[in-house]
């Protein structure tokens, strides 16, 4: 056998013990099957690299080709007009083909996505939920809303809704004078009533203290001059006009929807925006719980 044959092989030999002493010491168990194959993967492949080199190493030596020539050389040495191997080209094809396959069709799109079974999985959940509690009895709804709020609410609000001492809004009444009078002197326009916006300074001074005092006393007795120009968007008695503004004498489900919506830059910092976090049963909840806060009061 040729000299350079017999080195390769030897080196392909000295690579497959080096293989086997580290399965050894790594204690890799070859009786399992997919040990095994890639054991004998290792031996071909150290096989085939030798023994392949070796034998164009040999060839090498005494090859001689025939062609054209390109006019560029490098150093003397030269390069022949060939035609590309028809196997290289192809396999270039054929690669382009799959990776456009595998882009499209392939793993990284189509496969197991964590994100998308989470999604898959909350939507079964949440479509069972929903369903379970479709007919929720204002019992079970106020109980659920109560769970709801001392996780996500009552950070801000407090336990029992009543605001942390004045760090968010008490939901046990409808508003203080003291966030009136920043409404009346700011304006509002972070929830998205039919009427739209808010505008700021509609009264100053005495009138809007007045006014404030009237509408943080929940809008009882003889109503300050100045209501007027209230009256004329929230409505005489205060509730809003059928959604058109805010209701202003209750904590309402649209006041409750809007502020879960948009959130609120409130006098004393910011709401976040709730929205898509919770299922409409959950919403709904959560209207049915902060209305017996107030009430409670
Ligand atoms: C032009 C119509 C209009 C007038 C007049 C008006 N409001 Fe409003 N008010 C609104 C609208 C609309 C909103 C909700 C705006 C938003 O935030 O998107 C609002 C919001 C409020 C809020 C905030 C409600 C909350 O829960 O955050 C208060 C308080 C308020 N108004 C009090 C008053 C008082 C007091 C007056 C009289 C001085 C008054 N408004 C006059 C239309 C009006
Ligand atoms: C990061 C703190 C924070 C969290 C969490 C929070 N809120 Fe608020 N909330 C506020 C602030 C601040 C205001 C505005 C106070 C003001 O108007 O001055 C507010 C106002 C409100 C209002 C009154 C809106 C109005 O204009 O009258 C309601 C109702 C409300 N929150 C409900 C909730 C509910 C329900 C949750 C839980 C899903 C919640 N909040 C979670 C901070 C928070």
């Amino acid at each position: 056998m040729n000299a350079m044959i017999v080195k390769a092989l030897v080196m392909a030999g000295v690579l497959i013990v080096a293989t086997f002493v580290v399965i050894k010491q790594m204690h890799i168990d070859l009786s399992d099957p997919i040990n095994m194959i890639t054991f004998i993967g290792a031996i071909a492949i150290a096989v085939l690299t030798f023994g392949v080199s070796a034998k164009y190493m040999q060839q090498m030596k005494s090859d001689s080709a025939t062609g054209e020539l390109a006019e560029d050389n490098w150093d003397g040495i030269g390069e022949y007009k060939n035609e590309l191997p028809s196997g290289w080209a192809w396999s270039y094809v054929g690669t382009l083909i799959w990776a456009i396959w595998y882009f499209l069709m392939g793993y990284p799109l189509n496969a197991y996505s964590q994100i998308g079974e989470w999604n898959k999985e909350t939507k079964t959940y949440n479509t069972k939920f929903e369903k379970k509690w479709k007919d929720a009895t204002k019992e079970d709804l106020v109980n659920m809303g109560e769970s709801i709020f001392l996780v996500q609410c009552a950070p801000c609000h407090g336990n029992s809704g009543d605001g942390l001492d004045g760090k968010a809004h008490d939901l046990t009444h409808r508003i203080s004078k003291a966030q009136v009078l920043h409404v009346i002197k700011n304006g509002s326009h972070y929830f998205k009533y039919p009427m739209g916006a808010m505008p700021a300074g509609l009264a100053q001074g005495k009138d809007a203290e007045d006014v404030a005092a009237y509408v943080a006393g929940g809008l009882k007795g003889k109503a300050p001059t100045a209501w007027a120009t209230c009256a004329g968007c929230h409505g005489q008695d205060g509730k809003g006009n059928n959604g058109q503004a805010p209701n202003l004498a209750q904590i309402d489900d649209t006041l409750i929807a809007q502020v879960l919506t948009h959130g609120k830059q409130g006098s004393i910092g910011r709401m976040p925006s709730f929205a898509n976090r919770f299922t409409e049963v959950q919403d709904k909840a959560l209207a049915e719980y902060i209305k017996t806060l107030s009430s409670a009061k």
